[in-house]
């Protein structure tokens, strides 16, 4: 089976806006995470589309669901996790609990943050899973990166050309993740930010999948304005 897993239960921090988390604040006439949201739903592949979202939070998205009238869709609320993994890990649970387990259900994940996301994006995340157990949505970088550990001298320049920036949509047959995520010490899980390098650091392949520059996170107050600038100009 086939499952989308929107990430919403993160605090915004960087967005510095203290009243509310940065995938709730209103772009356009819906909240961000809604855009998201609606953009799974244009994928008529998946079973079930779940958010991961701060227990908070429930309340709020529930209401935004049924004003939406969105309460029928396939659509199912859990709470998070206390970081970015162990959201994806809650929502897995919540499959388990729902549809069992299988090595056949796969997971397309995605930061609620990132509204622009293309249609075509999630189907292409989908079709690689017919030939591997992980996959990551990437752009080749544009700028030249830059190593430093300590952040004061240049440790290395790689060459451009085999630099990549991750997005997401990133998609896993589920049993392929939680066997990584298994085998991953405490100090590796607190340092994680991203769910493909589980399996990257395991040595498991990881697909790449094209992504696109108007699949932008909002990270910061300067991307929401960019954000509200893209749909002022008809980016959807
Ligand atoms: N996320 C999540 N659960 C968490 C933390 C993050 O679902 N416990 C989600 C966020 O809601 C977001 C996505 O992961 O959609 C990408 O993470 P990031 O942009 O880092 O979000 P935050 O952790 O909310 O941001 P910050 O680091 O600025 O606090």
């Amino acid at each position: 089976m086939l499952f989308g897993a929107i990430l919403a239960g993160g605090v915004g921090s960087r967005m510095n806006i203290d009243s509310i988390p940065k995938q709730f604040l209103p772009l356009g006439s819906k909240p961000i995470f809604m855009h998201t949201l609606e953009k799974f739903l244009l994928c008529d592949q998946f079973d079930a589309v779940y958010l991961g979202v701060h227990g908070d939070w429930v309340d709020f998205v529930e209401d935004a669901l049924s004003t939406a009238g969105l309460a029928d869709a396939p659509v199912r609320v859990v709470k998070g996790g206390a970081d970015r993994n162990g959201t994806i890990m809650s929502i897995i649970e919540g499959i388990e609990r729902e549809f069992g387990e299988s090595d056949e259900h796969v997971i397309v994940t995605h930061d609620s943050v990132r509204p622009f996301v293309k249609l075509s994006t999630i189907r292409a995340n989908i079709d690689a899973m017919a030939h591997c157990d992980a996959c990551d949505t990437v752009i080749p970088a544009t700028d030249t990166i830059v190593c430093s550990e300590g952040g004061e001298f240049i440790d290395s320049i790689p060459v451009r050309d085999f630099m990549f920036q991750g997005q997401t949509p990133q998609t896993f047959r589920i049993n392929a993740l939680k066997r990584a995520f298994a085998e991953l010490t405490e100090d590796e899980k607190s340092v994680l930010t991203d769910a493909c390098k589980m399996l990257v650091l395991k040595g498991r392949p990881v697909a790449m999948v094209e992504g696109d520059v108007t699949n932008i996170k909002l990270t910061t107050i300067m991307d929401y304005k960019v954000a509200q600038a893209m749909l002022e100009s008809g980016v959807e």
